[in-house]
């Protein structure tokens, strides 16, 4: 009966770990915010090309256009350092704020 039980347990706690952290890192709606300034070159709505690459779905992709694969690690070092006519946002952006624009970013 143990045996049972035990692995529920460890699932339950797991999933109450992960909804946790989900909600410590970044808020999605600051974040949308926070990205008007990056609305001036891509889009959210459409994977289209405005002066960037449309950023609909970003996340469901496998690539970045850098041949990357798209996680937050990566994602954030395009944030950081830019790169090919997109501003590095490095020192303008609060570790927090980036978490918001990436938690952002995951919904769309
Ligand atoms: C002045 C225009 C400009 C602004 C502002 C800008 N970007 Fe970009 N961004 C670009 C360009 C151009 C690229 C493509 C760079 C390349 O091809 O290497 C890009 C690439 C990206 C990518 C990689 C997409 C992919 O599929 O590989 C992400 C993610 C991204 N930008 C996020 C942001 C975020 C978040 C902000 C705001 C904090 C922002 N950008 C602001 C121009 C911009």
């Amino acid at each position: 009966m143990l045996k049972m039980i035990a692995p529920v347990g460890i699932v339950t706690a797991l999933v109450a770990a992960n909804l946790l952290s989900g909600f410590q890192k970044g808020d999605a709606a600051k974040g949308k915010e926070t990205f008007e300034q990056c609305a001036v070159c891509h889009n959210t709505d459409s994977t289209e090309k405005k002066m960037g690459p449309g950023l609909k779905g970003l996340f469901k992709h496998e690539k970045l256009s850098n041949g990357k694969p798209v996680n937050e690690a990566n994602v954030r070092a395009i944030i950081n350092t830019g790169g090919n006519g997109m501003p590095a946002y490095e020192s303008i952006l609060s570790d927090e704020e980036k978490d918001n624009i990436i938690a952002y970013l995951k919904t769309l």
